[in-house]
């Protein structure tokens, strides 16, 4: 089975992310994989609702970190710019069952998603800066817009992880759902909306997007430049190795090595 796993039935596309090992953390081609499967789901007629999960205890630990050293994303055409200017056009509903673990881009993409079923045990956390990264997919519109800028400031820039209550309480969260229900709560709502008239529904969708589409976008270009040059910074490879090499990292080693250049 590959790293990431697709079902379809009755009109339902169920996307599992497959690196249970790993948190479900997304490499390269998997950002690619996803972007091909949302591509063709949008075109794909009998396919009227996408369900979006993880396989085993986590959606998703967010990017892999030792695919950032490997394969740092270019400013432009990345496979993550790829999928997130994928979800920023798919038209049909969008559903997410979210257990565990739902850090990084675990969290961002979320904010893609039109339904978020997260299990009462789901832990959310934004760690960019604590990488020496940057917010992403997005999030620098989308999660201010959501949750006002005073408490998108306290995650981006404390990078603190908080709980699905919190979650819910900020408008990141459909429902809370216990953990064994999550996935069947969420397919209820697949099944509701597969009987939805599917032109209407993507045309609704496309209506209550539409305020802030060109907005996200131009997000998306900026922070695709500014992540770019900081996954290639002194104090991001510092946290990426210290995250691989399980330890503390230490700012003050890139700070050393800027200034012996
Ligand atoms: N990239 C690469 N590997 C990751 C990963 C990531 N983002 N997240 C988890 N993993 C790996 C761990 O290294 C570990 O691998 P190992 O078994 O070979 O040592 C495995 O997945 C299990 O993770 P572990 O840390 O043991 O689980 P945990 O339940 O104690 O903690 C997290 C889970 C998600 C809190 C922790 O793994 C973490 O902080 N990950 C980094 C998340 C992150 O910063 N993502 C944002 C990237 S922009």
């Amino acid at each position: 089975m590959g790293d990431i796993v697709t079902e379809r039935s009755e009109g339902i596309l169920r996307v599992a992310l497959n690196r249970p090992a790993k948190k479900n953390a997304m490499t390269s081609s998997m950002y690619l994989d996803l972007a091909g499967i949302f591509n063709e789901a949008a075109k794909d007629e009998s396919v009227r609702v996408v369900l979006w999960h993880g396989a085993g205890d986590a959606f998703t630990a967010g990017n892999d970190i030792g695919d950032f050293l490997g394969n740092p994303p270019e400013a432009g055409g990345s496979p993550q710019s790829k999928l997130m200017h994928m979800l920023l056009e798919f038209d049909k509903p969008l559903i997410a069952a979210v257990r565990g673990i739902a850090v990084g881009g675990g969290t961002t993409m979320l904010l893609h998603c039109d339904f978020v079923y997260a299990s009462e045990n789901t832990r959310f956390q934004l760690p960019f800066i604590n990488l020496a990264l940057l917010p992403e997919f997005g999030s620098s519109y989308l999660l201010p817009l959501t949750v006002g800028h005073a408490r998108a400031a306290e995650l981006i820039l404390l990078g603190l992880p908080f709980d699905a209550g919190r979650a819910q309480e900020m408008g990141l969260v459909t429902k809370i759902v216990p953990d064994p229900d999550v996935l069947q709560v969420a397919m209820e709502t697949a099944h509701k909306l597969a009987t939805k008239p599917s032109d209407a529904l993507r045309a609704a969708k496309r209506l209550l997007k539409r305020p802030f589409r060109d907005q996200v976008r131009g997000a998306m270009d900026a922070e695709n430049g500014a992540f770019s040059l900081q996954t290639r910074s002194e104090e991001a490879k510092e946290a990426f190795a210290a995250f691989l090499e399980k330890r503390p990292p230490d700012f003050s080693r890139a700070m050393k090595s800027m200034t012996a250049r």
